[in-house]
């Protein structure tokens, strides 16, 4: 009798790459993150936000688009002074620190040097450094000031997923918050934001159902493409830039995420037949310019996917050459629920144009060289 598997495959747990099981897992890891969030001391943070003379945001791949979403809640929703930068640029800022500014450092691994030069430098110049991280102990929160963890397990695929979403609900906690602390939000609609919260894992299992099929089909168009433009507006924005580094991790395709009123500035000379272009529908706002965004590439014979929330299909459902439709929410809750056909898009792209996801070349888990 021949024993065909190995304990690695074992640890896949029937799925075919862990980058798929991960995929899954998010509702539980959901789940667990909200489990194990304090969230009095979540409020012991977001008053520190809220008081902070400046916020600043670091951190590098995945967790770095993590960080554009809290950057965009914190500016928007909490009217606080933050910027969010890619922790290798972290020199730029060194003047500029001070004692009463809070840096937030967010890396899964809590290994990244870049993030854990950042942490050092804003720590000597007297700012505060929050550690958000999926590893207890590791060494960027062990040098912090203060510490949250998502709680998604260990994410053994080198492109990050479960620990990408448990990370926007960390976030958006504190930046809802923040905004509770600082004025910017109401505690009705502060309680809003955390029931909806934690209505993430159903949600978010509800959406992995809904878009298989769909995401399985379009992906067979994308998986002989080149090229793709991932487009949004607002907070739907780094979900669309997490998307087209998902695209290029894996697939190799080659995908260039953009603010979609900025795609007439040149990215749309490269749009013909069949180009493929990914738009992300968040905001209700930005409803009205998004769908002139999406006609100017219908114009040139594009091969348009619209991921949107079931509210806006009326409205927005057939202007797109396809379209993904996921169960409805606010946007503070749609950043997670898009990310998920993003993910599985990249995933099935990746499939079958013949590539191991979770393998990609190049590519490590965790980068500890500058
Ligand atoms: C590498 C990984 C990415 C990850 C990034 C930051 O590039 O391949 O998936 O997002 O590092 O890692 P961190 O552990 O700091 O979140």
């Amino acid at each position: 009798r021949v024993i065909n598997w190995s304990p690695e495959s074992a640890g896949k747990e029937g799925y075919p790459h862990f980058m798929l099981k991960e995929i899954h897992e998010q509702p539980r890891a959901l789940r667990e993150t909200w489990a194990g969030l304090d969230m009095d001391y979540v409020s012991k943070l977001g008053k520190a936000i809220a008081e902070a003379r400046r916020v600043f945001i670091t951190a590098s791949g995945t967790s770095y688009h993590a960080g554009l979403i809290l950057d965009y809640l914190l500016v928007s929703l909490a009217g606080l002074d933050a910027h969010a930068f890619n922790s290798s640029e972290y020199r730029k800022y060194i003047k500029l620190v001070k004692e009463g500014d809070i840096l937030i450092a967010i890396s899964q691994s809590g290994e990244t040097i870049d993030t854990l030069m950042a942490t050092r430098v804003f720590r000597e110049r007297g700012a505060k450094v929050l550690a958000v991280s999926n590893v207890v102990d590791s060494t960027i929160p062990r040098e912090s000031d203060y510490q949250l963890y998502t709680n998604a397990g260990p994410e053994i695929g080198v492109a990050a997923t479960k620990t990408f979403t448990t990370q926007l609900m960390i976030l958006t906690a504190l930046a809802a918050n923040a905004a509770l602390h600082s004025g910017g939000m109401g505690k009705e609609a502060y309680s809003l934001v955390l029931n909806e919260l934690e209505q993430a894992p159903d949600l978010v299992n509800t959406t992995i159902i809904n878009v298989e099929a769909r995401v399985r089909h379009i992906a067979g168009k994308l998986a002989v493409k080149t090229n793709a433009y991932y487009l949004s507006r607002g907070i739907g924005l780094p979900i669309a830039m997490e998307g087209a580094l998902k695209m290029k991790e894996v697939a190799y395709v080659h995908a260039e995420a953009y603010p979609a009123g900025e795609s007439k500035h040149g990215p749309i000379a490269l749009v013909n037949q069949e180009f493929p272009v990914v738009f992300t529908v968040t905001d209700d706002d930005y409803l009205d310019p998004l769908e002139g965004n999406v006609m100017e590439m219908t114009a040139r014979g594009a091969y348009t996917i619209g991921i949107l929330p079931s509210r806006h299909y009326a409205k927005l459902g057939k202007v797109f050459t396809e379209v993904i439709q996921t169960p409805d929410a606010s946007p503070y809750l749609l950043t997670i629920i898009q990310s998920i056909p993003l993910q599985l898009l990249a995933y099935h792209t990746a499939v079958l144009r013949g590539y191991d996801p979770d393998k990609p070349r190049n590519l490590a888990k965790t980068v500890t060289v500058e």
